[in-house]
């Protein structure tokens, strides 16, 4: 794979001390130089571990920063081991920007985390450079996923990089632009009706037999280390002592959260961070089983009955790793919150006429959260609050989605 001088593509040791995979329900290890799916022992989703005794935080932290802006910079606390292997469009460092006091949230600073302009437009870029990364590394021939669309669209960009083969199982009624976009890339589509839940159980039920190699959310160990970059760059960005009080995060299957969290962890062991942001997950009325396990005080998330809502992302009723999202809203004293449809897209209208930020559904739900937040008081003046945009709003008609809403509320 061509790449930068000094950046990925060049043959030799990314560094990484990747040591052992770990499953945090059962305590079982897995060789993570061997192709791994969930543990072997309890089924849960398996974690890797890194030696961080071999890095000099601060010197590292130093090194870092003078490296080419992409996600790769980290890749000392990334699982890819040889450079070669490295498969990258560019992704990562996506921008911060400032949106000061918004309506409906008075007293509060706002920023915002854009992964809109990251390769296929989405956040989802970060998880599969770096799982489509390791399974080039681990020698893994066929690559398939079941989602909601974004997830798909990345693995067929990143899965024709690398020149593997690629199968995507998408939800009947996913956008017919993003399903041509799939199919340019050369992989191979797959409608099916239901929501992400049944379309992954039969992704899976028709690949058993076969060589296709699952990357479903936390169903395999490496997409979420990527979404690990994303709570990487906000302290980079920011600094560790200019961090937000909050952050305000779309959640559907849970990966960015539980990737935030494992950066916040790494580099508080390190030495490099203090005190962590508070973790919001946010999901739309119509399907918010964290929300409501959060709110129930349960241990793990219950399947959501009947889902439904605008933003395909968060149509995901049985999120695999329910717990690990619990834990990561827990530990950092943050919440969830529920918000209407009608709400999200009103937020997209705000964000692209205020603010000249055209986002996904799903990543205008942060912004729609805002007032609710306030009100409950999770959100207090003069705090600041980073909104992670997960995506682009450019394949969506907003007015549409409207126009849906509308239709559903009478029929
Ligand atoms: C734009 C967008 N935002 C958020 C999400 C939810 O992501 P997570 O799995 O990190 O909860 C998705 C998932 O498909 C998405 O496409
Ligand atoms: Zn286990």
């Amino acid at each position: 794979m061509a790449g930068a001088p000094g950046g990925p593509g060049e043959a030799g040791p990314t560094g990484s001390r990747l040591v052992r995979l770990s499953c945090r329900a059962c305590c079982a290890e897995a060789d993570p130089d061997r192709p791994q799916g969930v543990c072997a022992t309890c089924g849960s989703a398996l974690f890797a571990e890194y030696d961080l005794a071999t890095l000099d935080g601060p010197a590292w932290w130093r090194e870092v920063a003078g490296r080419p802006p992409t996600l790769w910079r980290y890749r000392e606390l990334l699982p890819v081991r040889d450079r070669r292997n490295i498969v990258s469009l560019g992704e990562g460092f996506s921008p911060v920007l400032d949106l000061g006091e918004v309506s409906g949230a008075p007293g509060l600073r706002v920023r915002a985390k854009d992964d809109g302009g990251l390769p296929t437009g989405s956040f989802k870029a970060r998880g599969m450079a770096v799982a489509v990364s390791r399974a080039v590394e681990l020698g893994l021939p066929t690559l398939f996923v079941p989602s909601a669309g974004n997830a798909a669209l990345a693995l067929a960009a990143y899965g024709a990089r690398a020149h593997r083969s690629v199968r995507v199982y998408v939800p009947e009624g996913t956008l017919p632009s993003l399903v041509a976009s799939c199919r340019a890339y050369g992989a191979e589509v797959r409608s099916l009706p239901g929501t992400l839940r049944e379309v992954g159980a039969a992704a899976r039920a028709a690949e058993r037999a076969g060589s296709g190699f699952d990357l479903s959310t936390l169903r395999e160990p490496y997409r979420v280390e990527g979404k690990k970059t994303m709570g990487f760059e906000i302290v980079e960005q920011l600094g560790p002592d200019r961090l937000p009080d909050a952050i305000v995060y779309p959640t559907g299957g849970g990966t960015g959260l539980v990737g935030m969290y494992r950066a916040f962890v790494a580099l508080r062991d390190l030495g490099l961070l203090a005190r962590f942001p508070r973790l919001y997950a946010v999901q739309p009325e119509g399907c918010a089983p964290v929300v409501r396990a959060l709110r129930e005080e349960r241990p793990d998330v219950a399947p959501w009955e009947a889902p439904a809502t605008i933003a395909p992302g968060l149509l995901v009723p049985a999120p695999f790793a329910g717990a690990r999202i619990l834990e990561a809203v827990r530990a950092t004293g943050g919440g969830g919150i529920a918000v209407s449809d009608a709400s999200i897209v009103e937020a997209m209208r705000v964000l692209a006429r205020d603010h000249g930020l055209s986002v996904a559904p799903e990543a205008a739900a942060t912004f729609a959260a805002l007032p609710a937040l306030v009100d409950r008081g999770d959100l207090r003046p003069g705090e600041s609050v980073l909104l992670y945009l997960t995506g682009t709003g450019l394949a969506f008609s907003i007015e549409g989605l409207a126009a849906s809403i509308g239709a559903r509320a009478g029929s």
